[in-house]
């Protein structure tokens, strides 16, 4: 018997619990009804009369050590030193703390902020959640143009319609509603639109918007700022172009061009052989937008542009996958530690 109560009070010494499973299998081996004081005690009514008295006081002693260890297993799980023994070197620096480091996202955005806050835009913020006018009908989106198939997205509610923002436009309509001209500002922000996810495509993504309301804004204005923009952002000898184009809100409409930072105008699979990609949208805003937010258009003009910022960091670092953006992979994340 004392042989068979050494031999448990080793086992129950030497045990360690490195985790919950760990820990449960102590207390089955141990402590449950079928567990190993379980059966001493069991045992104890084939134990003669004469020796019940010393074979329960061995009992006792085997229970005790196992509800001593279990409770000290529970500790030391909790406190994080399961497993530690007791000749660890607690001299050792520490392991440190990993930094994290910015998203490519947020340095991007942050770096198209700085290039028109540097001409005089500020920054505007509104709601992702937006109603049909803000986002659609201000912007002269007729009901059932097919415009807003192009950018279809996830409504809240039906009638009146409540859904998340296809463009940070709705905040331009926002501003034009609640500020007399000039307006001067920019809207970044996240935006939504009913895609399936792949590499190409993201039903969430970043965009920044400008607005500029004044007297007298020309397109003369519009070209200048985006040149501007453009050299500042991907550098001196970038060539721009203007494109014509539609959009229900600017009339004219321009597509922005830069020479391909890949391949400098030779052409390759980025710009499609083209030498030419495309950075944004834009146009002179179209007078019944300016009617529909409050504005007299007799007496003020302005331009409006949008851009995504997914695709300016695209042409900046090279990243031809939109999922990587909200995987975070840290061995994504980690090439753009040295951002700041
Ligand atoms: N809202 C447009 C989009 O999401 C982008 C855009 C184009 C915004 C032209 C503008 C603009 O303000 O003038 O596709």
């Amino acid at each position: 018997m004392q042989e068979k109560v050494d031999a448990i009070l080793r086992e129950v010494g030497a045990a360690e619990a490195k985790n919950q499973e760990e820990l449960e299998q102590f207390r089955l081996r141990f402590i449950s009804k079928k567990g190993v004081v379980g059966d001493l005690l069991d045992e104890f009514k084939n134990v003669p009369n004469d020796q019940k008295k010393a074979y329960g006081m061995k009992v006792n002693e085997v229970k005790q050590a196992v509800q001593a260890k279990f409770k000290t297993l529970i500790d030391n799980l909790e406190s994080g030193q399961a497993g530690t023994s007791e000749h660890e070197d607690l001299t050792l620096p520490s392991a440190g703390h990993a930094l994290g480091s910015m998203h490519p996202l947020t340095y991007v955005r942050n770096q198209i902020i700085q290039v028109f806050e540097r001409i005089g835009f500020n920054v505007a913020d509104g709601p992702e959640i937006e109603d049909d006018f803000h986002n659609f009908t201000a912007l002269n989106f007729p009901e059932n143009h097919p415009a807003r198939e192009m950018q279809d997205t996830f409504f809240i509610e039906k009638n009146p319609d409540i859904l998340l923002r296809t463009h940070t436009s709705n905040v331009q309509v926002r501003l034009m509603q609640k500020q007399k001209p000039p307006i001067r500002s920019i809207m970044p922000g996240r935006v939504y639109r009913n895609e399936a996810i792949s590499a190409r495509a993201h039903c969430v993504f970043h965009q920044v918007e400008g607005l500029y309301v004044d007297k007298n804004v020309s397109f003369v204005d519009l070209k200048q700022t985006l040149y501007h923009f453009a050299k500042e952002m991907f550098g001196k000898d970038t060539k721009v172009r203007f494109r014509p184009s539609y959009f229900p809100f600017t009339e004219p409409s321009a597509e922005i061009d830069i020479s391909c930072q890949i391949c400098k105008g030779d052409g390759c699979q980025l710009c499609k052989y083209t030498g030419w990609v495309e950075i944004a949208g834009s146009g002179m805003v179209d007078p019944n937008v300016l009617a529909n937010c409050g504005i007299d258009h007799e007496e003020y003009t302005g331009f409006a542009f949008g851009m995504g910022i997914e695709r300016i960091s695209q042409l900046k670092f090279r990243v031809n996958d939109l999922r990587l953006y909200t995987e975070n992979d840290v061995r994504f994340l980690k090439q753009f530690s040295t951002l700041h």
